[in-house]
């Protein structure tokens, strides 16, 4: 008999179990991916997130052992408290004997005590996933491709263009404090990025967020770095990219934005390309970059098809949309 209960108290015995429970779901379904390491998950379960809470259960049998983990991200800004995020994994030898639709049981009823109307989650193409979602009314509100990018085959020529009135500025970790109140406006670009169907609110960006930004990754090891295009005293668009801590073979884009004022001149191309440099120059162990588009973000998927990412594989963004009281 499985049991389902909620996670009280994260504790490092906890957090194995989970590392363990997520390693053999994705080595059944995605082999040739990379699981969250230790430290990973340990900070995923114990490090606050930004603008968000958790929620966690575990499914264990009778004597002990951890087969289903699930964790909620109940989001707190005004723009999203409509939302709750799901992570969803059971041990591949204990599928198909309703753990799954136990677990997503417990999370939809603490997503709805907590007033959500939209829990997402997200699944490989093809996978057990996929499957499960339509089975349990989720509706699929997004297709991703995700990119891998080879650092060392990657095309930075155009790093060397001369952008008349632009200039180059880079950084790792924090923004500096000068360029603070410039980079919160440039962030809320990204609220025009296409998301299907997703009903994913809005996150508005103050100096203050972009700072605590850069802290929750600081606080777990992760190294943030940053290009931007600078236009008298603006920041036309800029680039995130982050070397997660312990795993620094593949980096993982975040995100990429052009402001409406400056788009149409070649700047995602171009601190993309800036980037690609920088890596090679300062983080050469990093030998691919992973990025994911929407299928529709034609012109995000040109740049990075430009600079070399090539299709790597597909997700699916699913939505369950939670009645409200
Ligand atoms: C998705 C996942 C959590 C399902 O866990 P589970 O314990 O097998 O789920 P359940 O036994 O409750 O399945 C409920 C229903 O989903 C559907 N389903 C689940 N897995 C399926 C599969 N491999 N093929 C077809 N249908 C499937 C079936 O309708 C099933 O009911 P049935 O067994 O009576 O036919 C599990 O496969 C998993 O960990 N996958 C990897 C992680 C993931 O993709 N998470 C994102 C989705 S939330």
């Amino acid at each position: 008999m499985i049991q389902i209960a909620p996670v009280l108290n994260v504790s490092t015995e906890i957090a194995v179990h989970w590392q363990a429970t997520v390693a053999a779901s994705l080595a059944g379904d995605l082999p040739d991916e990379a699981p969250p390491t230790a430290e990973q998950v340990q900070a995923q379960l114990c490090a606050a997130g930004l603008d968000s809470r958790r929620l966690f259960w575990l499914a264990t049998t009778a004597d002990g052992a951890v087969v289903g983990v699930a964790g909620l991200r109940l989001f707190t800004s005004a723009g999203q408290s409509h939302l709750a995020e799901l992570e969803l994994h059971v041990h591949p030898d204990h599928r198909r004997a309703g753990t799954g639709s136990r677990l997503l049981a417990a999370a939809t009823s603490a997503a709805q005590a907590e007033q959500r109307r939209s829990l997402l989650t997200l699944s490989a193409d093809g996978k057990p996933g996929d499957s499960f979602c339509t089975a349990r009314g989720f509706r699929r509100v997004l297709t991703l491709d995700h990119l891998l990018l080879n650092v060392a085959q990657a095309d930075d020529g155009e790093a060397d263009t001369d952008r008349s009135g632009y200039e180059l500025a880079s950084w790792t970790g924090t923004v500096p404090e000068e360029l603070a109140d410039a980079f919160a406006v440039a962030k809320n670009a990204m609220n025009d990025m296409p998301i299907g169907d997703m009903d994913y609110g809005s996150q508005s960006w103050t100096p203050d967020r972009v700072r605590a930004m850069a802290q929750v990754l600081a606080d777990r090891g992760d190294r943030l770095l940053t290009i931007a295009a600078l236009s008298k005293g603006e920041m036309a668009g800029f680039t995130e990219l982050v070397i997660r801590s312990g795993a620094d073979r593949r980096a993982v884009q975040y995100d990429t934005a052009v402001v409406p004022a400056h788009r149409g001149h070649g700047l995602g191309l171009w601190v993309k390309a800036a980037m690609v440099r920088r890596l090679r120059a300062e983080h050469p162990s990093v030998v691919e970059v992973e990025t994911d588009n929407a299928q529709d973000n034609t012109h995000m998927l040109a740049v990075n098809h430009q600079l070399g990412f090539r299709f790597h594989r597909r997700t699916h963004e699913y939505q369950l949309d939670l009645p409200t009281t």
